[in-house]
């Protein structure tokens, strides 16, 4: 395994529609391997093959819905959102902006179909932040940030009012 440099915003790559896994091989497994290393590296919850320079349909999200220190990567090999329901709106931010959030809508549910990295086809579903990430993560496949999906990058202080908002509610 091995890390591979982020790109960031304004890199033309992440401009790009990315192509279809065709052969899922060792080189495709390397990929996923060093992308799932990156993102934990990096303290990511996503990362899409784009970041990385591969114009490839392939991404990691990391599974948080879980007790701490059980968190799992998810590998979705050409993923497609085939369900969704629910709203949720808050701040996303993403690794090739790094430091910067804006407030993103999203579905609260998705069902995400996709292929292993053998090639077998799965669908899974994702909730809350784990929703927000497997569409945030297609977005980067073609060739979308979520700055284009916000109005502007929260300022510290609204981010700040933000964490407060949510700590408080879980605290409720
Ligand atoms: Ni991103």
């Amino acid at each position: 395994m091995a890390l591979r440099n982020i790109l960031k915003q304004g890199d033309e790559t992440l401009t790009k529609h990315c192509r279809p896994v065709t052969e899922f091989n060792a080189r495709l497994h390397q990929l996923l391997d060093d992308m799932a290393e990156t993102m934990l590296q990096a303290n990511g919850v996503g990362l899409a093959a784009p970041q990385v320079g591969v114009l490839r349909r392939a991404v990691v999200v990391l599974e948080t819905n879980v007790p701490e220190g059980e968190e799992y990567v998810i590998e979705l090999v050409n993923p497609q959102i085939v369900a969704a329901d629910g709203e949720q709106e808050g701040p996303e931010g993403c690794l090739s902006l790094p430091g910067s959030y804006g407030l993103v809508k999203r579905p609260l549910h998705v069902k995400v179909r996709a292929q292993d990295r053998n090639g077998e086809f799965f669908e899974l579903d994702g909730d809350g932040l784990t929703a927000r990430a497997f569409c945030h993560e297609c977005d980067h496949l073609d060739g979308h940030m979520f700055t284009e999906k916000c109005d502007h990058i929260l300022s510290d202080e609204e981010l700040e009012a933000y964490s407060r908002q949510e700590q408080q509610e879980e605290s409720e």
